[in-house]
């Protein structure tokens, strides 16, 4: 039926295999739908199969080896003769986007990377098509299903970092090396090709600033809790009159926020602009057949003529002075005048409290308290301060918090 398509697959683990059987089951109904028929052509992996023939014999390059080499190099091979490729690498579009996008641009060929970023979600689509003559101010991103899935856990049954992370593992939501996860680096990745998207301009994974979640404690989720807070690991990417920043951190967000009710393995993403108030778009953001709903719809939209690359893009001007509201945990002695000195530190550099909580603790007390937005550098000088104190029993926690609540 209608004219064969050959699809060299780079790549046969989890989503690699999910794809080949997908495209199995879809195949005639792709072919009824594009007049095109897609048949696998060679596939590679660690032992078996080879490059330079399955480039040869294919009219699209699948790619879902992972990781940067060889990746890189068999999609610039694939777009150098004109030939659509298709990625599931945040980390090599996010290091080597611009030299893909210029391969490609340069050879005519199509490059498409919806899985990369958030897995089933069609958020790549969503912005560089759908919303895409639009300037997007904003993108909020829980982008790892992970660390969302431990924070939900610590968050429900009181678990430390630790056991929640075991859990995760046993119940195959985090791989048996899961630094990219829990350090926010795979985040990043992810919210710097969105930023790219959004807002046109390069972004420098190293200009990321990212914070994981290893710290968290589950005292933090019960504290917050009382507050009305729930706990992610945030990527936020903020187009200003500053320039653009992007950065990954765990944060508190009200119950009214779109991001707050996303609990578990799932992802969501939040684009803002004024045309368009808010988007938010959910889904998992990981597992082999909802990566590879993703890979299968950018090889539908290959066979019906593609869709436009990324405009060239000049390196984003990063800003650097950030604003923005703080929980902070304080373990202090029990004592009269603690909470009148903490007070007077914070009025000092502006900083305004918007709730406290006070627990005593035998001969020391707790202060929980949600500030008000503040420079980062007023607020971190204030801990600061806090922390060289003589009641102070250990060192101040905090963590970011966005004041937004309810759309507007
Ligand atoms: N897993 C997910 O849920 C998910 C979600 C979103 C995006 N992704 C992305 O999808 C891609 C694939 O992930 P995955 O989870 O499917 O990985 P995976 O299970 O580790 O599979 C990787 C595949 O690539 C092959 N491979 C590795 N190095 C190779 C090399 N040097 N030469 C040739 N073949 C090589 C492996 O061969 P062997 O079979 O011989 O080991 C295996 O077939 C990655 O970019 C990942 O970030 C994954």
């Amino acid at each position: 039926m209608g004219e064969k398509v050959k699809i060299g697959l780079l790549g046969r683990g989890t989503v690699g295999s999910a794809f080949e059987e997908l495209l199995g089951e879809r195949a005639d109904a792709i072919a009824a739908s594009t007049g095109k028929t897609p048949e696998i052509s060679g596939v590679l992996n660690t032992s078996s199969g080879d490059f330079d023939q399955i480039l040869a014999d294919s009219d699209v390059i699948v790619e879902l080896i992972g990781g940067i080499e060889p990746a890189r190099e068999s999609v610039l091979a694939a777009l150098s003769q004109g030939k659509a490729v298709i990625t599931a690498n945040k980390q090599l579009v996010a290091q080597h986007g611009e030299e893909l996008f210029a391969a490609a641009r340069e050879h005519g060929a199509q490059l498409r990377f919806e899985a990369a970023v958030a897995g089933a979600i069609p958020i790549v689509r969503v912005i560089s098509e759908s919303v895409g003559e639009i300037e997007i101010d904003r993108v909020y991103g829980i982008v790892n299903g992970t660390t969302n899935f431990i924070l939900t856990e610590m968050a429900r049954t009181g678990a430390s970092y630790e056991d929640a992370l075991a859990d995760a593992k046993e119940l195959g939501y985090a791989e048996s090396d899961p630094t990219d996860d829990v350090t926010g680096a795979d985040a990043a990745a992810k919210m710097a090709i969105l930023a790219r998207l959004a807002f046109g301009f390069s972004v420098d994974l190293a200009d990321v600033a990212c914070e994981g979640i290893e710290e968290i404690r589950p005292d933090d989720l019960a504290y917050a809790k009382e507050l009305g807070l729930s706990l992610k690991l945030l990527g936020v990417a903020e187009r200003s009159a500053d320039g653009v920043s992007v950065s990954v951190f765990p944060c508190f967000l009200y119950p009214g926020h779109p991001l707050a009710p996303v609990e578990g393995a799932f992802n969501a993403v939040t684009l803002f602009a004024p045309q368009i108030n808010e988007i938010t778009l959910s889904g998992p953001g990981a597992g082999g057949p909802e990566t590879a709903s993703a890979v299968l719809g950018d090889l539908v939209s290959v066979l019906s003529g593609g869709s436009p690359l990324p405009p060239e893009a000049s390196p984003a001007n990063m800003a650097t002075d950030r604003s923005s509201a703080f929980y902070l945990h304080l373990e202090v002695a029990d004592q009269p005048g603690v909470l009148a000195s903490v007070a007077e530190v914070l009025g000092r550099h502006g900083i305004s409290v918007r709730s406290v909580v006070q627990r005593g603790l035998g001969e020391d007390a707790r202060l929980v308290m949600v500030m008000h937005e503040v420079p980062e550098k007023d607020f971190a000088a204030a801990v600061d301060e806090l922390g060289k104190l003589d009641f102070m029993r250990s060192a101040p926690r905090s963590i970011r918090v966005i004041e937004e609540e309810a759309r507007p």
